[in-house]
């Protein structure tokens, strides 16, 4: 390869960065228990610094009783003891700054865990306590009905009757999660002025951001209307009394005052399922959010024209209030994205659980899956803005369908009556190194087993594994993070080239990408190729499910 183009950017970090999520109980078992950790995590540092990785999102380590696998905090100033010490907490924020690397950590503002003070204050009868959460009398004669009809994310209804003092049935609280996930009233000073502490608890301790957890919940429509038809599913296409109030934007005018006292400022990335990307830019006005995830690239089916459309929407969506795009093909709440592009396409935008259905209905073909995940890659870390990569997709890890239903864990199982199997195949730990599970995910001559099974056949895709051959995935991510740096320009917006509907090509500055999703090869124009996701064929044209950057006429 000679002489790329390089980049001249004027953007913050944070607006054009590959921040890479670290789903910290499967990263890496420090301790042989089974449960990823901070010790764990701070081993591989070198691993995720050499991987060319601008900043590390950690899902949340506070103590918990894991209704939720962590987003269920008991107290959101401390460490949950599988996990470690706030003290090793602090000197692993050290050691990624160290490391040259950012730290994202994740915050649940909308519930907290049922074991929480103060929802366990509530529950003895204190009214301070009670008021930070969403307490409502029943409907009915003896109050035996919730107070509205609105369900659970997780499945069966949002709400669970507590038991008085006396013994005898009493009012209902809220819970959009599971039962143990009980919503805070963030119309209450206290909860207010508690999760500003909180923020600035981390901040303090030289944290760069957070993740914000269900960031369109937090404020519900006044006095909590019945959603009729309207379902509190995962996605909130439809507007809903639960989802996406007026309110929330006036809690986040106070968090990025918190964030601007800081120096550097700190910076924030919403979790927002909202109907529209016009929805979303509200939470990107200047005094509110820095960001938010944009998850259509997530739900669109393996087709050129979806792709297209969802690019465009989204980069006019940020746009229009000067904010960066943010781009997501996998996390701990979907099907990996190499298993998604495995079956056969659906001519609209998926949502996860409709994938989870497909389950034992359609065998997936990994081998295509991941040709295309190869492809999505290449797609993905050339677009304007931030890429988020979920920890294992650069070792082209698939979704596990086939966990024993008796050691599922995810919550969705149980409350969808064991009819949506739920996250726990896209939460599997991670494969380092060695022939057979735990493949090094725990220290050698540890007694526990890792907390989900992993497939024998993640053999041949251990992170050992793959350093070795340079057509690995890894190898792929390793040689695309390193020239995303040097030649895409920070925010400049796709320039379409006209092509074939079922090809992907434009260029950015003085690079192109093309995609090839169709089943037939593409005649390529003779430019020098940066990086392919796959052999181009003899005569230099792009196969099947192919992506390739070139250099620029
Ligand atoms: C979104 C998180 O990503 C998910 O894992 C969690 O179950 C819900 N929020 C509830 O906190």
């Amino acid at each position: 390869m000679s002489d790329p183009p390089t980049q001249q950017s004027q953007t913050a970090w944070w607006e054009t960065a590959v921040v890479y999520q670290v789903y910290i109980r499967s990263f890496a078992d420090g301790d042989g228990d089974g449960l990823g950790d901070l010790v764990g995590l701070r081993k591989r540092l070198p691993y995720l610094a050499s991987l060319g990785v601008d900043a590390l999102w950690i899902n949340p380590w506070y103590p918990s009783p894991m209704a939720d696998a962590g987003y269920d905090v008991a107290d959101y100033r401390d460490i949950e003891p599988a996990f470690g010490t706030l003290a090793q907490a602090e000197e692993l924020i050290d050691d990624i700054h160290a490391s040259g690397m950012k730290v994202l950590l994740d915050i649940v503002p909308n519930h907290t865990s049922s074991q929480h003070l103060w929802f366990q204050a509530a529950l003895a009868g204190d009214e301070t306590a009670r008021a930070r959460y969403i307490f409502r009398p029943g409907q009915g004669s003896d109050g035996e009905l919730p107070p509205n009809d609105w369900h659970s994310v997780f499945g069966g209804p949002a709400w669970t009757r507590v038991t008085t003092a006396e013994g005898t049935p009493g009012d209902w609280y809220l819970h959009l999660f599971a039962p143990g996930q009980p919503d805070l009233d963030w119309s209450h000073r206290e909860v207010v002025d508690e999760f500003e502490d909180v923020l600035r608890f981390w901040f303090d301790r030289g944290i760069d951001g957070f993740r914000i957890d269900v960031a369109h919940g937090l404020s519900k429509a006044d006095g909590l209307p019945d959603a009729g038809l309207r379902e509190v599913g995962s996605l909130h296409t439809e507007p809903h009394p639960a989802w996406d109030q007026e309110g929330v934007h006036e809690i986040y005018r106070g968090w990025r005052r918190v964030a601007d006292s800081y120096d550097p400022p700190r910076i924030f990335v919403a979790e927002a399922w909202v109907p529209s990307n016009e929805r979303l830019a509200k939470y990107l006005r200047s005094d509110e959010l820095h960001t938010a995830f944009q998850f259509d690239l997530l739900r669109a089916p393996w087709r050129a024209s979806s792709m297209r459309d969802v690019i465009d929407d989204a980069v006019a969506a940020a746009d229009s209030v000067g904010a960066a795009s943010t781009w997501v093909l996998s996390n701990h709440d979907v099907v990996r994205h190499a298993t998604r592009y495995a079956r056969s396409q659906p001519p609209h935008l998926v949502e996860s659980a409709w994938d989870r259905s497909r389950w034992g209905v359609e065998s997936p073909d990994l081998e295509l899956g991941t040709r295309r995940a190869r492809a999505a890659a290449l797609l993905t870390l050339a677009l304007p803005g931030v890429g988020y990569l979920y920890q294992g997709e650069e070792l082209a890890l698939y979704e596990v369908e086939d966990i024993p239903s008796a050691l599922r864990q995810d919550p969705t199982w149980v409350q969808s009556g064991y009819t949506d199997p739920g996250r726990d195949g896209c939460r599997v730990p991670l494969p380092w190194s060695g022939e057979e599970p735990p493949f090094d995910f725990s220290p050698s001559g540890a007694s526990a087993q890792p907390w989900l099974p992993q497939p024998a056949e993640w053999a041949s895709l251990t992170q050992q594994a793959q350093e070795k051959d340079p057509t690995s995935t890894l190898s792929l991510y390793r040689s695309a993070l390193r020239l995303r740096g040097e030649l895409w320009e920070g925010l400049t917006a796709p320039q379409w080239i006209e092509s074939r509907d079922d090809v992907l090509a434009f260029r950015r500055g003085a690079v192109e990408c093309w995609m090839n999703t169709g089943p037939d090869e593409l005649p390529l124009p003779t430019r020098q190729v940066l990086l392919a996701s796959q052999p181009l064929t003899d005569s230099g044209a792009l196969p099947a499910d192919t992506a390739v950057w070139l250099v620029s006429a």
